[in-house]
Parts: C-alpha cells; structure tokens; sequence
C-alpha cells in the first residue's frame, strides 16, 4: 500500500515539528506547510535524517493569507493525486503583541491565521481529501476556550477586520481565543457539511506543552518570563504530537468527528450547566466545552463570514 499523505501546517517548530517527525518515522509521506522556506528547510532535512524516511516534503504556505493558501492548494493538487489526513497545527499567539494586525487581506491576524485560514484550506482540499479510504482533518485548539465559560465572554464579531484597532486597547491573548473558539464551532459545523463525503472532522484541545525559543522571542517581556517558567514543568511537544498521530490513524478514531477531544484523548462534551459546583467542575476538569460552542446563533454568524470573507479564493 503507498505510504498515506498527510498535511501538518506550521511543521517547523514545537508540536508541528514533532507530529511531522512522528508520522515520518511511521512512514508516512508528510508534507511541512510552513510559511519561512529558509528556516524550515534544515528543519525538513533534520526529520529526513531522523526518521529515515525521505518522503517529507516542504511548501510554502502563510495560513493568514488567502492567496497564499489559495497557491499552496493548487500546488498541493498539482503533485499529489489525494490527501489522507489534515493537520490544521500553525497559529499566531504572540501574547503581549499590543498592536492589532491584520492579514493581506486585511483580517485580524489571530483570525486569519487561526479560524478563516484552515476554514477556505480545508474547503479547497475536500475534494483530495475525498479520494482518500480515511480521510481524517484535526484542528489544534486549546484549554484557552474555558474562558468562555464566563457568560460575559463573547467574540468580537465587529472588530475583525480592523473596525476598532486605534479605538480600544488590543489584546492578542484575547483575539488568540476568540479565534480558537471560532475554529472549534467552524470544526462543528464543517464536520456536519462533510460528513456525507466521508471526511472525519475533529479538534484537539491543547492543554500545556513547552515552547520553542523562537516562540518565546516573539512574546511580550511579562509572558516571556510567565513562558520561561511554565517551561519548567510543561512537557516536551512529543506527547502531543502522540495525540495527533493516534486521533488521525487508529481505529478508535476512525469514525469520530465533529468532536474535541482532550490532551488524555478523551471526548470533551459540552457543559451542562453553567452555574455553582458543575461551573467549577468546567472550569477546573477536562470534560466539557462551553455552550457557547454550540450556539446556533454564533455558528450561523461565524460560517456566514467565514464564507463571505473567503468568497472570491475558491
Ligand atoms: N504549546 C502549548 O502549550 C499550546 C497550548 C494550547 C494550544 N496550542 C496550539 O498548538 C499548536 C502548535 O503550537 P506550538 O506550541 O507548537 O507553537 P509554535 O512552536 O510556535 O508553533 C506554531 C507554528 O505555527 C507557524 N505559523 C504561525 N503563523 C503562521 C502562518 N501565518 N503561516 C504558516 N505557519 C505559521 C509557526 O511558524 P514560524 O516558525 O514561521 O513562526 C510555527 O511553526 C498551535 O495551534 C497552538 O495554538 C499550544
């Protein structure tokens, strides 16, 4: 049987870096969508090396542009005749960055990246990835979402492409979870759309995981020493990338999706109450999702723009 075909985006560091080593040494053929070609290439030959395995690809793609995904995809298709599994792993997170950016297309950056990039990449690869047997898509979202237990909690939906950057004071921590959010309801719902072709849709929640020095560079003085010292005792990416490996190939997975599921590989369900000793149990457990996840207002919204903005890329 020819090795499986698998995407993982921002494959040149921390548990990107890592899944990428893992399914290599397993033998598959993976493909590091990564957006810096230059520092990615001896990150590419380190994991040829390693895994023994000479099928790792590298093409360049910036998940917060939409041309870029756009030209990535038709290069995708172009060399290779299906897709087996898409890791969605790449995200902006420079915690403490005070000034609001926005994408090429003019998006706020935590949104480009996180939410409407994988949103219009996994659109434009559906139909590779329904030549495959299996084909699986995980998204990395993380504990980060639990902030929307507190009812008060809302995503900014007006001031996603700039509307309020010079009017109010930006947080990327927060516009980091709005947008993780975001991704969680878009897996839902993808999940929903796709499942008659066959395509598996789920979402990982990330809990703690050490970062890379680089990502530590980009941060602000106050999270890079807050990230120094929760480096101490989080654990390397390899566990992660574990968790990545097991829920896009073994048969447990096999016919799960439009789920999240935790770092102890267990289904998230969404709360059931909000209040007193169950909103402690959310807050403090692994075991369920905010409501907000589900709300059919926010999910119309949310795929409302996420089609009408990715609209002229297919
Ligand atoms: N580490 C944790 O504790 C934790 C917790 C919860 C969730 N997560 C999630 O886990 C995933 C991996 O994070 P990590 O901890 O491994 O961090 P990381 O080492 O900083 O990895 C992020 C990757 O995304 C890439 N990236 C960023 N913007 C991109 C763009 N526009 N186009 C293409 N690639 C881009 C980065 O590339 P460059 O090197 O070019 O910047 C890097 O390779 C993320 O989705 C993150 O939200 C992590």
């Amino acid at each position: 049987m020819k090795a499986k075909i698998v995407i993982i985006t921002g494959a040149n560091s921390g548990i990107g870096k890592a899944a990428t080593l893992k399914f290599a040494t397993e033998g598959y053929h993976v493909i590091m969508a990564c957006r810096n070609l230059q520092i990615s290439r001896p990150v590419q030959q380190e994991i040829i090396l390693a895994a023994n395995n000479v099928n790792v690809d590298l093409m360049e793609l910036d998940i917060s542009s939409f041309e870029s995904i756009r030209l990535f995809c038709a290069a995708f298709k172009a060399k290779y005749s299906r897709l087996d599994i898409l890791i969605h792993n790449a995200a902006y997170l420079n915690h403490g960055e005070k000034q609001y950016k926005l994408s090429p297309e003019h998006i706020e950056l935590s949104f480009a990246t996180n939410t409407f990039g994988p949103f219009l990449m996994t659109n434009l690869v559906t139909d590779h990835l329904q030549k495959s047997q299996d084909p699986r898509t995980l998204n990395a979202c993380t504990t980060n979402i639990k902030n929307f237990f507190d009812p008060k909690r809302k995503i900014d939906f007006d001031n996603l492409r700039g509307e309020l950057q010079n009017k109010q004071r930006h947080s990327v921590y927060k516009m980091y979870g709005d947008s993780k959010m975001a991704l969680l309801i878009l897996t839902f719902k993808l999940a929903d759309k796709l499942k008659s072709k066959g395509i598996k849709i789920n979402a990982l929640q990330i809990n703690r995981v050490k970062l890379s020095k680089e990502t530590i560079s980009k941060l602000s003085p106050f999270w890079k020493v807050l990230a120094t010292a929760q480096n101490l005792t989080n654990p390397p990416p390899a566990g992660m990338a574990d968790n990545y490996f097991y829920i896009c190939t073994s048969d447990e997975f096999r016919d799960v999706t439009g789920q999240l599921i935790n770092h102890k590989r267990e289904i998230v369900a969404p709360s059931k109450s909000e209040r007193g000793v169950e909103q402690l149990k959310n807050i403090f457990g692994s075991g369920s999702y905010p409501k907000y996840a589900i709300d059919i207002e926010n999910s119309e919204k949310l795929w409302g723009l996420s089609t009408e903005l990715t609209s002229n890329f297919y």
